[in-house]
């Protein structure tokens, strides 16, 4: 290599296999740690309840709305179901502005009932109460199947006065402030959780719902009897319950540290929540694009990349997005087409072929260590579960745009697992937007 600098760098972000398995061994770990009473108050992958315990059984029929927030998008769904088959989705999404991010919550939640307000009246939804299933995609310590606390914001929001309180009420007080819509929200679930239900759907072995997207997280189907927290409630004879691990924390304890380089560390001191999302920052869309940053900058700091050219945009936080991490490496071998854009784009003219070959060679990288410690959280879970054959249900931006995330997966399990192949990766086709009609159908007369 032209650039032994880079080389030594990306060396730090390599993970071997040895390493990987005592990492999957921590979190399964963790993950026992945040099942038990004892030491669930305390644990760093929480584990929380999410109150379903049956999977879709193909009998779900009726209409049903559906909300995403938390995502790239905030999507407004309309499903009808009838037997055994999704009739016709509506799909409608909407961009959710920093200032909505990281403004009051009243703000955040009015905006939700707004633009659902604007969608029922576009589907003619005339006073029919119609159930809504809401996929939230944060930390929710669940009390009920509709009744959820938000224990932290993760994903760049901070909207004040959300943090412990139930979620399901704000939304539903600013549905009802408005008075003209007639919505029930009668389930509030993470995105991982209608990952699960909705690939549980067409394939029912589906045991693990995994999200890489803006954020990473998983949910999985747990033993009631391992679930401690549970205890007491009615339901608890039923045999199983999804468990949203929150799994994005891990590492919050330094059980990562061994792994995490100078610019992981950098990142996080810049972040919103300096701290928190150990694992997430390692692993998911919101954040690789900034770690290629951190390194470009360092690599042109040394003067070693770019003939020393060191444009301002460059030093614009997030200006490098993860979408281009998936573009240059989508660019066939020795073909840089891609990589020029986006230097283009970052104010970095050059045709120098080893200078785009070395972004590559860092994009790479990021890319291998976030499918590594991906697979590490899969094999964790499996083992948690002790099966010997599963579906596992993925989405998110990652997994969906980044042109081999999922071969990376496969190719990482089977250095992982003497029987990977048992074990098969599906790529959601549906969103949340099934997972959480569905979710709202078995729960709409309860
Ligand atoms: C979508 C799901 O497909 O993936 C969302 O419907 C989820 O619920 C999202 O949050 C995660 O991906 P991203 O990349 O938009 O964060
Ligand atoms: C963050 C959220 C989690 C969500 C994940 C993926 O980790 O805390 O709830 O599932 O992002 O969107």
């Amino acid at each position: 290599s032209r650039f032994p600098e880079a080389f030594e760098i990306c060396k730090e972000f390599r993970i071997g296999r040895e390493k990987m398995l005592q990492i999957a061994n921590a979190l399964t770990k963790e993950i026992q740690l945040g099942l038990a009473r004892e030491t669930h108050p305390q644990a760093i992958v929480k584990c929380f309840l999410t109150y379903i315990q049956d999977l879709p059984t193909g009998r779900e029929r009726g209409k049903f709305m559906a909300l995403d927030l938390g995502g790239t998008n905030f999507r407004c769904l309309l499903v009808n179901l009838t037997d055994g088959a999704v009739m016709q989705s509506t799909l409608k999404s909407f961009a959710i502005s920093e200032e909505l991010m990281q403004g009051p919550g009243t703000d955040l939640f009015d905006f939700i009932a707004e633009c659902l307000a604007g969608f029922c009246k576009e589907q003619n939804i005339g006073n029919d109460r119609i159930p809504l299933g809401f996929t939230f995609s944060f930390p929710l310590q669940q009390i009920g199947i509709n009744k959820g606390i938000l224990r932290r914001w993760t994903k760049g929001f901070r909207c004040e006065g959300v943090e412990g309180k139930d979620v399901v009420e704000l939304l539903q007080s600013a549905i009802d402030r408005r008075g003209d819509v007639n919505v029930k929200i009668v389930a509030i679930l993470n995105d991982s959780t209608s990952t699960l239900v909705s690939c549980a759907y067409s394939h029912p072995d589906c045991r693990i719902g995994l999200i890489v997207g803006t954020g990473v997280n998983a949910c999985y189907v747990e033993q009631t009897s391992k679930a401690e927290m549970l205890d007491g409630y009615e339901s608890s004879q039923k045999p199983i319950m999804i468990i949203n691990t929150e799994l994005g924390a891990f590492g919050d304890n330094g059980s990562l540290d061994s792994v995490r380089t100078v610019y992981d560390k950098t990142l996080d001191i810049e972040s919103v929540n300096p701290g928190s999302q150990t694992l997430e920052k390692c692993v998911s869309g919101m954040y690789l694009g900034e770690v290629v940053r951190h390194i470009l900058l360092d690599l042109m700091r040394m003067g070693v990349l770019f003939r020393g050219m060191r444009p301002d945009e460059m030093q614009t936080k997030w200006i490098f997005r993860t979408r281009f991490i998936s573009e240059i490496e989508s660019d066939p071998p020795e073909v840089f087409h891609n990589a020029r854009v986006v230097l283009y784009h970052l104010g970095i003219k050059t045709d120098d072929l080893n200078d785009m070959a070395c972004l590559r060679y860092i994009c790479d990288s990021i890319s291998l260590r976030s499918a590594q410690l991906t697979s590490c959280a899969i094999v964790a879970m499996i083992n948690q579960m002790n099966v010997e054959s599963c579906t596992v249900a993925i989405d998110g931006g990652l997994c969906r745009y980044h042109p081999h995330y999922r071969n990376l997966i496969e190719q990482q399990m089977s250095i992982l697992l003497k029987n990977a192949s048992a074990y098969k990766i599906v790529l959601s086709e549906d969103g949340s937007g099934l997972g959480a009609a569905l979710v709202a159908a078995a729960f709409a007369n309860k």
